[in-house]
């Protein structure tokens, strides 16, 4: 209970923290954040492009065990509109194992573009956006005595980015956070959402991943996230989509209303760092084109050594034959004489 207030506190000094009013576009917006929040500037910010031919694969990266994910808590969670994005809080006695610390969960949240764009995931892939992307927030709890202590502390924070993609049918998962958009459709709405299995939240395989040093994706920008995104998306319908795009505002209730949209980071610079990964990229040995190309050498090669192979034995039993005629003939004279 003690630890679970001063996550609560963390979370509360985190809020306190962005003094600064910032929005994604316009006067306030993410090519200014610099200005109010000087590490938004910094060396090592995300989210980030990552070059799949360009990443190290590290054998020793292992997969991460989500502790106590499948097990629904008895109580349930705040889901609250903070007017950048809608956040779950999670209790601490979910965690991950597998990182060099042991990091207890704090929130989730989203990011998402606006209607009709094809955008809206922070972290890229070869360039390639997807329409959402779900951080869930973990600390170092065994370093740290907060959230908002080991914000600001090298590598306090473990954060998952999962990609989401539209696929065809409803996420039954997803929807027991979108279900309830409409109940908090202001700035510091608040609801209570019965807790689910969060397992549930992420793609199947869990064992493809990239791992990077990075920042928060949001002002203050800190630069103490060991990122872990995963290479396999996860799937919403265009529905959920849709009601994640257009049921939210970014503005309290009362004032004009300010449709939460595209609260997304663009990618920034990776300067000096390496990005790893679990598993060896198949793909970025060979494309498609560079096998079906070694495929048709290698068949042609085969026929050619075929055809060599029977042209020379053709050859050998050829002169046998003629050697044998010319002996039958040689020995048929000395017969004769
Ligand atoms: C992150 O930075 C720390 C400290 O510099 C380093 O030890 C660690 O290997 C880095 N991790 C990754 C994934 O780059």
């Amino acid at each position: 209970m003690f630890s679970f207030t001063l996550l609560l506190q963390g979370i509360w000094i985190l809020a306190a923290d962005a003094g600064h009013h910032w929005t994604y576009e316009g006067q306030h917006g993410q090519d200014h954040w610099e200005a109010s929040y000087p590490e938004c500037g910094s060396n090592a910010q995300s989210p980030i492009n990552i070059w799949t031919d360009s990443v190290v694969f590290d054998p020793d990266l292992a997969v991460l065990k989500l502790v106590g994910y499948e097990q629904p808590v008895a109580t349930p969670l705040e889901l609250h509109n903070n007017g950048h994005t809608v956040q779950l809080s999670l209790p601490p006695t979910l965690y991950l194992e597998g990182l060099p610390r042991k990091y207890v969960a704090a929130q989730l949240h989203l990011h998402w573009g606006q209607k009709g764009s094809t955008g809206g995931s922070e972290h890229q892939i070869n360039s390639e956006a997807t329409a959402a992307e779900l951080h869930i927030v973990h600390y170092d709890c065994d370093s740290y005595n907060s959230l908002s202590e080991a914000a600001q502390s090298p590598q306090g924070l473990a954060v998952l980015g999962i990609l989401i993609e539209v696929g065809d049918t409803e996420n039954p998962v997803y929807e027991h956070i979108l279900s309830h958009l409409h109940e908090i459709r202001h700035k510091d709405q608040k609801t209570l959402v019965p807790s689910f299995n969060m397992r549930g939240l992420l793609p199947l395989q869990l064992w493809q991943f990239f791992r990077y040093n990075g920042s928060l994706t949001t002002p203050p920008c800190y630069q103490s996230v060991l990122w872990t995104v995963f290479s396999q998306r996860a799937q919403i319908s265009r529905a959920q989509l849709e009601k994640l795009q257009e049921t939210l505002f970014s503005t309290e209730e009362g004032l004009s209303s300010e449709l939460l949209a595209q609260n997304y980071r663009v990618p920034q610079q990776l300067n000096q760092r390496t990005v790893f990964a679990s598993f060896i990229q198949e793909e970025s040995l060979y494309t498609t084109g560079e096998m079906l190309s070694l495929g048709v050498g290698i068949l042609v090669g085969c026929l050619c050594l075929l055809l060599a192979i029977y042209l020379i034995a053709r050859k050998i039993r050829k002169k046998r034959m003629g050697n044998r005629k010319s002996v039958v003939f040689t020995s048929a004279r000395t017969t004769e004489t």
